[in-house]
């Protein structure tokens, strides 16, 4: 089943690049940055991948995401993530990238962007992989940090065509980033949002009729709802899932809990993503690999997934 499920031409939709660096290269980062590391080696560093919920990820996330610095490190890091899409598949990507993660830290904001831009450009012409890039915003930082970051974007405002929001759920509604999203479409750019990963089904009902997204990002908690999973199937509105996330996060205790194919089979239009895999124990063939093994996911409904993934897409080819 795993080849056949590898051979699926498929979509990503919720793929933080950030979240793709694995420690192999984590480590040879440091190295060219001379940038000491808390962990002795790749296999500790492996072993401190355990988490109880999506803070405590957060936190080792953003202590990996220090080891990038330059343009070719940002290169490095999308170009990786590229072959792994090459070998699975994955003929279309629209990955995230924070850059307030690295201009926090005093890194330029064009030097990410040149770094990511290119390697996207190397994809479609060297990989035949099509792709957009979302410009995410970190939710737990203020929203003038978000306009900020937004308005040093725009210059650039060919290298991306939507934005997002991530980082900590609970306590950052969206209805704080109304203006910065508002801003954002009234430039030109779509928009989409983490919600209903931790936080309530009300941070969907926000998501949807404050920051007028065209998908929401994991959106699982909208089981809890009724009315929304009605609008949801109503408008066909994507919801960007990522099981082992969910997993190794405890949003759901394990596989045989996850809802996403109850979701399938109620007509909501989910797919299958990877979110972090270097974290999170694998690419999007390991996602839909370990729903047939938790799930017993059948391979007609493996096909409407991956049909989903294909029909999502914000930006054609
Ligand atoms: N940043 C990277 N991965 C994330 C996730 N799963 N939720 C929120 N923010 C994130
Ligand atoms: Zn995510």
């Amino acid at each position: 089943m795993y080849d056949w499920l590898n051979a699926l031409p498929k979509a990503e939709l919720h793929l933080h690049l950030e979240g793709s660096l694995e420690p192999e290269l984590l480590f040879a980062l440091a190295e060219r940055n001379k940038i000491a590391l808390p962990w002795a080696d790749v296999e500790t560093l492996r072993k401190a991948y355990a988490f109880h919920n999506l803070q405590e990820f957060l936190d080792l996330y953003y202590q990996g995401a220090a080891v990038l610095r330059s343009e070719q490190d940002f290169y490095d890091l999308t170009w990786a993530y590229l072959q792994r899409c090459k070998a699975q598949n994955v003929i279309h990507t629209e990955p995230f990238f924070d850059p307030q993660t690295h201009t926090e830290r005093g890194i330029p904001f064009e030097v990410a962007l040149n770094g990511i831009a290119t390697a996207l450009q190397d994809g479609r012409q060297q990989l035949g992989i099509s792709s957009g890039l979302i410009l995410s915003f970190l939710r737990h930082l203020p929203e003038e940090q978000a306009q900020k970051t937004f308005e040093q974007a725009l210059p650039y405002r060919d290298a991306f065509f939507a934005v997002g929001l991530d980082s900590s759920e609970l306590g950052h509604p969206p209805s704080k980033f109304q203006r910065v999203f508002d801003r954002a479409r009234s430039e030109g750019f779509l928009t989409v949002a983490h919600a209903g990963e931790e936080g309530p089904p009300d941070y969907i009902w926000q998501a949807l009729d404050l920051l007028k997204v065209s998908r929401i990002d994991h959106g699982v908690r909208a089981s809890e709802d009724p009315r929304l999973m009605q609008r949801l199937i109503d408008e066909q509105i994507p919801l960007t899932v990522c099981p082992l996330s969910n997993t190794k996060l405890c949003v759901f205790a394990d596989m045989k809990q996850h809802n996403i194919l109850a979701m399938l089979e109620q007509g909501v239009k989910v797919t299958v993503n990877s979110d972090d895999p270097a974290y999170f124990g694998g690419y999007v063939t390991e996602n839909f690999a370990a729903l047939h093994e938790g799930l017993g996911m059948t391979a007609e409904q493996a096909k409407r997934l991956a049909q989903n993934s294909l029909d999502a897409r914000l930006i054609k080819g």
